[in-house]
């Protein structure tokens, strides 16, 4: 069996295959490593599977300054072991900066430097990944006996091979990432963009075409794209479509960001349905819709400055939503809902950037027929194991984890960095456990899997 590079080996079925290779795999791959050094009698198989031609962390959005939006101790494995060779601290010591990285006196580095850090740590698995190498479905095995089936069939679309690979896991980790939001009804094409796309867009017009861009929403990728245009373009107006009255900030202070301490997630987990809601009302403004203060500051400081010298070319037009997006050649006309007056108006630009975020991993399209396996609760939402494990039916008897998607079981921290070394240990651990019996659950069930771990007492976290 060939899969994209990697060797056969014993029994042609890996125990753990990853599908995407972004940070929340990354870290697997590196806690499924550490965890195994102290048992010298385990070696388990594992590969992972990324699209891109090479580890790329959100590179669309790698502009000049932005800084990180966690402290650099959360890092891929610090907050599961402190002493991993694969943390920052690390990083830093390997390339000399260390020194230089405490004298600037700054918990949050720039995403380009925690970009390289990524690709730093993603080098040293290069054995284990295949890059160009799209996961387009899983199945059950074709020669499946009677009984559980004890591991998953996965296709793999490698770049370059004339047909697809078949590969054979008792583990999966889905963490294929977030997945870029428009509002209804509106395309994108060569001059509307998603964010998500926004450098590699910008990259193929010429500036000098682009007198008039706009960007919608009133998020971090919002704020920060209106900043690197209006840098960028010296010579256009740039429009900022902003939903509320104004840019609100993210909150970052020391007791809202116990949400993403890994304590939060038994918290949340392990709470009733009035636990979690409360978690999402007191704490979305953490996250999301919420732009960090020192870029509010620095474009509200550009805003004045403009209007003092009389040469406003930064235009902020709040309480307005963009309703629909017509083409007209190389016009793009934007129409627009203001909630201040009601009347509907519209913007003609050469270039429109929608910073509209995006909807959690899903994983169901690429289960396809496993998903009738897995477990759903009241609301139709995946059944997740404390573990990060699906339920299923007694039917598979191999484990399919999710790393992203469990907003709804395990909280805000789901889609983000802040916990990703402690998860990828708790994953690490569960695949480790040969003897623990799959999740099962009764359908008709809802809420989380409390069947299993108990709540760790407050004092042991
Ligand atoms: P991520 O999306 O990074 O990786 C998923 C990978 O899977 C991708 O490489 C993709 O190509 C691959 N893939 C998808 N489908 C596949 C398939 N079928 N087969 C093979 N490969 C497939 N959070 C935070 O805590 N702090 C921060 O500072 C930031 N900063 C930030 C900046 C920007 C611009 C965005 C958009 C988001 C953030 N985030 C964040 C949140 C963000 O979700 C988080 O940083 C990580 O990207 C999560 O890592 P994952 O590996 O889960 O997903
Ligand atoms: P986001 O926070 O979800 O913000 C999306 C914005 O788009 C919201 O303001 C939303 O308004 C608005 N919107 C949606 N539809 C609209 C419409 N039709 N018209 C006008 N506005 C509309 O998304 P994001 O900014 O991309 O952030 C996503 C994640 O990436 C967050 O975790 C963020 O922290 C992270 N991020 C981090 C960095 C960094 O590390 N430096 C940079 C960028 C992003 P409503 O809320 O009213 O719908």
């Amino acid at each position: 069996m060939g899969n994209c590079g990697h060797e056969s080996h014993g029994d042609g079925i890996y125990d753990v295959v990853g599908i995407g290779f972004g940070p929340s795999n990354l870290s697997l791959a590196i806690a499924l490593e550490e965890c195994q050094a102290g048992d010298p009698a385990r070696s388990l198989s594992v590969a992972f599977f990324e699209r891109q031609p090479e580890f790329g962390w959100h590179r669309n959005m790698l502009l000049p300054d932005t800084t990180m939006q966690i402290s650099f101790l959360k890092d891929l494995a610090t907050f599961r072991n402190p002493v991993s060779r694969y943390s920052f601290v690390a990083y830093l010591h390997e390339t000399r900066r260390l020194s230089q990285f405490v004298n600037n006196q700054d918990f949050f580095p720039t995403r380009q430097e925690f970009h390289q850090y990524l690709e730093w740590a993603a080098a040293g698995f290069a054995d284990r990944v295949s890059y160009g190498a799209e996961v387009t479905a899983l199945r059950l095995p074709r020669d499946a006996g009677p009984g559980p089936a004890p591991y998953v069939e996965l296709e793999v679309r490698c770049v370059g091979a004339a047909a697809p690979t078949v590969v054979r896991a008792r583990n999966v980790a889905v963490s294929t990432g977030l997945v870029p939001r428009m509002p209804e009804g509106v395309a994108r094409d060569e001059r509307v963009w998603h964010s998500s796309e926004f450098l590699e867009r910008f990259g193929r017009l010429n500036p000098d075409d682009l007198k008039n861009v706009a960007v919608v929403g009133a998020g971090q990728s919002a704020a920060e794209i209106a900043r690197f245009l209006h840098d960028a373009l010296p010579h256009a107006q740039v429009s900022a479509i902003v939903p509320s009255y104004g840019y609100s900030v993210a909150d970052d202070t020391p007791f809202a960001n116990q949400v993403f301490d890994p304590g939060a997630v038994n918290d949340y987990y392990f709470g009733s349905d009035r636990t979690r809601e409360a978690f999402w009302r007191y704490h979305r403004n953490t996250n999301y819709s919420v732009v960090d203060d020192e870029v509010i500051r620095d474009l509200h400081r550009r805003s004045y400055d403009e209007t003092v010298r009389n040469a406003r070319r930064l235009h902020f037009l709040n309480l307005t939503r963009v309703n629909d997006v017509q083409r007209l050649g190389n016009v793009t006309r934007v129409l627009l809902d203001s909630l201040l007056d009601g009347v509907p108006r519209e913007l003609e630009v050469d270039a429109l950037v929608f910073a509209t975020g995006y909807d959690a991993m899903e994983p169901t399209a690429l289960l396809g027929e496993l998903d009738r396996y897995c477990l759903r609760d009241a609301s139709g939402r995946h059944r997740v194991a404390r573990e990060y494990r699906l339920v299923t039916t007694p039917d598979l008897a191999c484990g399919i984890y999710l790393q992203g998607g469990t907003e709804h079981s395990h909280g805000l921290t789901s889609s983000l960095l802040s916990n990703i070394a402690v998860r990828s240990g708790e994953i690490a651990q569960s695949v480790l456990r040969a003897d623990t019996p799959a999740p099962s659950g009764d359908p008709g069930a809802g809420g989380p899997d409390t069947a299993h771990p108990a709540p760790l007492p407050h004092g042991s976290r």
